[in-house]
């Protein structure tokens, strides 16, 4: 297969297998390039794509620009704090209004559930979705994967726990279809308030012990807590949440296996994982930073070579 089945990437739920392979197998080839020391390929230089983030980012923006620029794209950034979105103008308004302007690609963050979906519905554009609200963040799952591929060999037949805040969490979701779909065993876990009723029906086990699902696992994705998505409180402090769900060096040493631990960033050190933790060799964090560049430039030349 040398083409995507969709032509926009709204999230993991559209894509097939072979996608996935397709999108890897790209970001192999781009990966080698972004390594050499001239790191850019012509592949864009005709393509104009906007970057319109309407909620907080700073890898997720910085890596989808950096893989622009190394393809050669024109690139305009864009950022609801400074725009007229406060002013009353509609989502389609204000994105027709940059399409105007002759732009092929949009990748969007948006804090409301279904934006990107909603969009792709009125506009000509292929947008990529970087993460709407507490629904999917497909690239990070595509690069999560990828990341697990290159440390453990393969993603199929892998044991991974995702471990925090399942319900608000994007990250979480896109990777449950990510890695079903790729025939890896998940089980999440976290504060039972923070687990989704429905988790089950993924095909998803949910595991309370901390302990018990490190022992099981291959691959630890911890999550942070999503404090900005909450209006209520979900567990009693951060000291209790970090007592339960907390991984730290010593838990880690004591398994009769290295485990590998993943974080989508940013960290809050203390909380969810310990720095000892972090900085240590078992974490693929920068790994998963520096894969997401490849993986993005894979991602939006795919799309780019359906562009008629
Ligand atoms: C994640 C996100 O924004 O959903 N971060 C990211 O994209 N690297 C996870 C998070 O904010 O906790």
């Amino acid at each position: 297969m040398s083409e995507l089945s969709v032509n926009h990437l709204l999230g993991i739920k559209y894509l097939n297998k072979d996608d996935i392979n397709l999108i890897f197998e790209t970001a192999d080839h781009f990966k080698e390039v972004i390594n050499r020391p001239i790191k850019k390929v012509p592949s864009l230089r005709d393509i104009t794509i906007a970057n319109l983030f309407f909620e907080n980012s700073t890898r997720t923006r910085l890596s989808f620009e950096l893989a622009e620029k190394r393809l050669s794209a024109d690139v305009i950034n864009f950022s609801a704090a400074s725009s007229s979105v406060n002013k009353g103008e509609t989502l389609v308004d204000t994105v027709n209004n940059i399409l105007s302007m002759k732009v092929d690609m949009v990748v969007m963050r948006h804090p409301n559930p279904g934006a990107g979906i909603f969009l792709s519905k009125h506009i000509e554009a292929n947008i990529i979705n970087a993460g709407d609200g507490a629904h999917e963040h497909p690239t990070q799952a595509l690069l999560d994967s990828y990341s697990i591929r290159e440390r453990l060999g393969e993603v199929g037949g892998k044991k991974v726990v995702i471990v925090g805040d399942i319900l608000h969490s994007r990250v979480a979701l896109s990777n449950i279809f990510a890695l079903k779909l790729q025939g890896a065993e998940v089980k999440v876990c976290g504060p039972k308030t923070l687990i989704p009723k429905y988790i089950e029906k993924l095909g998803v086990k949910f595991e309370s012990d901390l302990r018990k699902a490190l022992e099981w696992c291959d691959v630890a994705n911890m999550l942070r807590v999503q404090n900005e998505r909450m209006e209520i409180s979900y567990f009693p402090s951060n000291r209790e949440y970090t007592q339960q769900f907390g991984v730290n060096k010593k838990m880690l040493d004591r398994l009769n296996k290295e485990i590998v631990i993943m974080h989508p960033g940013p960290i809050n050190r203390g909380v969810e994982i310990t720095s000892d933790v972090a900085d240590s060799n078992q974490a693929i964090i920068l790994d998963q930073v520096q894969n997401g560049v490849a993986v993005r430039m894979a991602v939006i030349y795919l799309l780019a070579s359906k562009i008629k």
